[in-house]
């Protein structure tokens, strides 16, 4: 997608240099940085200058690919594979991206490791691209519907946390399908929830989505719910960072509360799913995927944005000190979601539905 008019992508290599968007930053400053070792890779994922699954997963390939181009011994590789996989727990993208490295060098000599990681890196990253792009062209198809319905009148999408072109390697999952439906003409329009407390979607997804010209409103965490009993919300797109064999979703903190709220008020709810987010060896959300804590002193304490003369400070609203717990992401079970959004076409959260788009995993 464009930034200033000019085309970007989110991890790319300049010369033999791999680079990133530090995400931190976002919307206020556009830092890119360089990644030379493996401990920039783990700290990129760890400390969320990259985040966002499939972005996640591209980036711990160029990490695998940097500590073998450094040192490429078999005891390299397996430091640098355990060191990634304990970068962040819950996206499964991470641990499909380095599994895929491991399988690509096993039995290879030495001096050939670092081009096939660097090969299959780039190679991902152009396949994580056609698989946004398959996932919005399906999305479109249905935001499509709705406008049919609506003859021409504006078509209300809300969206949690950021799933856009930033969270992948361009394009985005959930909000994909409003790129596309957007750039045909659709008369749209993104409610933002502003996702707390990080703030993914008041940093990240208005920022796309301004930068792109799409019309959209930030809105507090607790207003979703508001909005649709009030027939304000045509549908909900959001993205996963693990989805069971079985079609339960996890993703950012907060989904599972807008997906009761869709239950209860009839508004479709779809999670944009790419097959890499898929963990086939789950069935049961709620007890099996690893819910990341992070630091509830840092992240709820604490917020970071402009002052009114134009500075970057952190603040806090809290008492010192004040008691906070930090559970990055939650279960949304597959029985309050309408369907799932794959580069292979729409299915019923189910393992039925997954199978019968991807038979080779049955
Ligand atoms: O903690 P984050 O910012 O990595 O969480 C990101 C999300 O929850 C996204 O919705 C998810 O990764 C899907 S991204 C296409």
């Amino acid at each position: 997608m464009k930034v200033n008019g000019q085309n970007m992508r989110t991890i790319w290599v300049e010369g033999d240099v791999v680079k990133i968007i530090d995400q931190r930053l976002l919307p206020h400053e556009l830092k890119i940085i360089s990644l030379g070792t493996l401990e920039d890779a783990r700290a990129a994922i760890a400390d969320m200058k990259v985040r966002g699954a499939p972005c996640i997963g591209a980036t711990a390939m160029y990490g695998m690919a940097v500590a073998v181009r450094n040192d490429p011994s078999d005891i390299t590789i397996k430091t640098a594979y355990d060191t990634l996989n304990a970068s962040r727990p819950t996206a499964v993208n991470l641990k499909w991206a380095i599994d895929e490295c491991m399988g690509a060098i096993d039995g290879v000599d030495e001096t050939k490791r670092a081009d096939i990681l660097f090969a299959l890196a780039a190679k991902n990253c152009d396949d994580d691209v056609a698989m946004c792009s398959n996932i919005g062209d399906y999305g479109k198809a249905l935001l499509d519907e709705i406008a049919t319905t609506k003859d021409g009148e504006v078509v209300n999408i809300l969206t949690h946390c950021n799933a856009g072109w930033v969270a992948t390697v361009d394009w985005g999952t959930a909000i994909s399908p409003i790129y596309k439906a957007f750039n045909a003409g659709m008369n749209v329009h993104v409610w933002v929830d502003e996702t707390r407390p990080r703030s993914q979607g008041a940093r990240l997804t208005a920022w796309e989505l301004e930068q792109h010209g799409v019309p959209y409103t930030v809105i507090t965490d607790n207003s979703g719910g508001h909005l649709m009993q009030h027939g304000l919300v045509d549908i909900c797109l959001v993205g996963t960072d693990r989805t069971t064999a079985t079609g339960d979703v996890c993703n950012k903190i907060g989904t599972y509360l807008k997906a009761l709220a869709a239950f209860d008020n009839n508004v479709p709810f779809y999670v944009c799913a790419p097959s890499n987010s898929i963990d086939w060896d789950m069935r049961d959300g709620l007890k099996e995927i690893p819910i990341e804590v992070r630091s509830g002193e840092q992240e709820v304490g604490w917020i970071m944005g402009r002052d009114e003369d134009g500075i970057l400070r952190r603040v806090t609203t809290m008492p010192d000190p004040a008691k906070t717990r930090n559970d990055a992401f939650d279960v949304t079970p597959r029985k309050y979601i309408t369907g799932l959004i794959t580069e292979r076409g729409i299915t019923n959260a189910s393992r039925a539905g997954l199978l019968a788009l991807f038979p080779e995993k049955g």
